[in-house]
């Protein structure tokens, strides 16, 4: 009973927000690099983000200080990656799944030839973890494509970018022949939700935003299965998984009419994950596309890649869970993960509304490995929250102990209930630039970095509570939670 002998306890981050030194050693601008953090915004109010537009952007190029561009100082991870992964290591960690960033390999996106520098980066940083017998679990492309290429074709609602893709992938897969777990897109179902940060596209560029997400998504999992081919050919013996945020989505009431919408959510969430672990678009989401307008090109040889290349495992992110109803006038809505849905009042909600649903992640494994029947990975799970530092150096974070205690626990029950589960790691295991708001107030870590939203700090890492607590769930492989 319990978690299986190997099980790969872990934690993640993503370049973009971890690395900062954004243009060190011939590293381009990226997507990430203009998401600005607008200073006194309700965090609540997810209705007053900064809008993704032409003139924003051109502002944000301009625009030389890291001030209000926290990703492009992340939290220094470039220089301090040594240190970082020795915190790791002392807490046991078995893997480490990060991020690549395209713009340090091509800072344009279509050179013809990648920059040494950036390659021999990740090539110490992997290094640097098998000193320690932690496994790299990499993401290729973790919400950081390089601008040039957004701005050169309205980035994945151009066919070109599968090539320019590959390209990449072929580099990553040459130079780090030694990692064996890999992921392509993060979250990949995002790109309908925000589709600059997942594939820089602008919307005012767009003629149809709609068509141009769905065609976007469509090139990825041509890119995906295309990537997981030549991975496999490259690397043999590695492992490729797609990468899915698990918005799980309960009835307001058991209103007919409620069900249905619940279950018209569930089922456009599972449309990535259907297409690249099936290999084929389900008939329900064809008719949308159909009901909807949306003439996808799609050929012969993409429909062919799909059905040849399938992922190996499936890995996905899990925070919190929503609403649905026919009728959503009447529900109180709240924020997600890139997402905005219907409050459950029997759950509490952490200080940026996202609810927290311990078994909701239980009900996320069974329906997943019911469905697919192939190796899950919990890549992403966490409570963001404000922490203090007191005088001693000390954080107490039980809040995120007991966050983290009550979801180990329901995984716990799904892994005995008969799912496959390769391993966990828990989002922002360092402290990091948030993905959505690029504040650094909004922290995951069981290392606290000094730094705060305006780039103010130290940068020095503490260990939290929770650092402690987490060396012995690993320890006892998830016996002592
Ligand atoms: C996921 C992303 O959406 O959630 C991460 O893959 C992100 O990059 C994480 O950081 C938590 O979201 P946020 O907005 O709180 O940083």
């Amino acid at each position: 009973m319990g978690f299986k002998e190997g099980f790969l306890w872990g934690g993640a981050v993503a370049a973009n927000q971890f690395e900062g030194a954004f243009d060190v050693d011939g590293k381009g601008l990226s997507v990430a690099d203009v998401a600005m953090y607008k200073p006194n915004v309700d965090v609540k109010d997810y209705k007053n983000q900064v809008k993704v537009t032409s003139e924003n952007i051109a502002k944000a190029i301009a625009d030389k200080t890291a001030t209000y561009y926290p990703k492009r100082r992340g939290i220094d991870g470039y220089h301090r990656y040594k240190e970082d992964i020795a915190l790791y290591a002392e807490m046991g960690f078995k893997t480490l799944r990060f991020s690549i960033a395209w713009s340090r390999i091509y800072p344009n996106g279509d050179e013809k030839t990648p920059n040494q520098a950036g390659i021999k980066y990740y090539q110490d940083f992997v290094k640097e973890l098998k000193k320690y017998n932690i496994e790299p679990l990499v993401t290729l492309s973790h919400y950081e494509m390089p601008l040039h290429l957004s701005l050169k074709c309205n980035g994945w609602a151009d066919r070109s970018m599968i090539d320019e893709f590959l390209k990449f992938c072929k580099t990553c897969f040459e130079s780090l022949p030694d990692v064996k777990y890999w992921l392509t897109f993060n979250e990949i179902d995002s790109v309908t939700r925000h589709p600059f940060t997942s594939a820089g596209i602008i919307p005012d560029r767009s003629q149809n935003l709609e068509q141009d997400e769905y065609q976007a998504l469509h090139y990825q999992f041509v890119a995906s299965a295309l990537a997981t081919k030549m991975c496999h050919e490259m690397i043999p013996g590695s492992q490729v998984g797609c990468m899915l945020t698990k918005l799980t989505t309960y009835p307001a009431t058991c209103k007919p009419e409620d069900v249905l919408a619940a279950l018209n959510k569930n089922m456009m969430n599972y449309l990535p994950t259907d297409v690249q672990v099936k290999g084929y678009y389900p008939r329900l989401v064809l008719e949308f596309f159909k009901k909807n307008n949306l003439n996808i090109e799609m050929t012969e040889q993409d429909l062919e890649a799909l059905q040849k290349y399938p992922v190996d495992f499936i890995s996905f992110s899990y925070y919190m869970s929503l609403l649905a109803a026919a009728d959503e006038s009447g529900l109180e809505m709240t924020s997600g993960n890139t997402i905005v849905g219907g409050k459950n009042p029997y759950l509490k909600a952490t200080d940026w509304g996202w609810t927290v649903d311990p078994m909701g992640l239980r009900i996320s494994l069974i329906e997943l490995y019911d469905r697919y029947q192939k190796p899950l990975f919990i890549v992403e799970n966490g409570m963001g929250a404000q922490d203090t530092l007191n005088p001693d150096g000390t954080i107490h974070d039980q809040y995120r102990i007991d966050y983290f205690k009550e979801h180990i626990a329901e995984m716990k029950k799904a892994v005995e209930a008969g799912v496959d589960l390769m391993g966990y790691t828990s989002w922002g295991c360092i402290d990091l630039v948030s993905a959505s708001t690029s504040q650094m107030s909004k922290r995951y870590g069981f290392i606290y970095v000094d730094e705060d939203d305006e780039g103010n700090g130290t940068l020095d890492r503490y260990r939290k509570d929770s650092f402690y607590w987490y060396k012995d769930v690993i320890a006892s492989n998830g016996e002592k939670l």
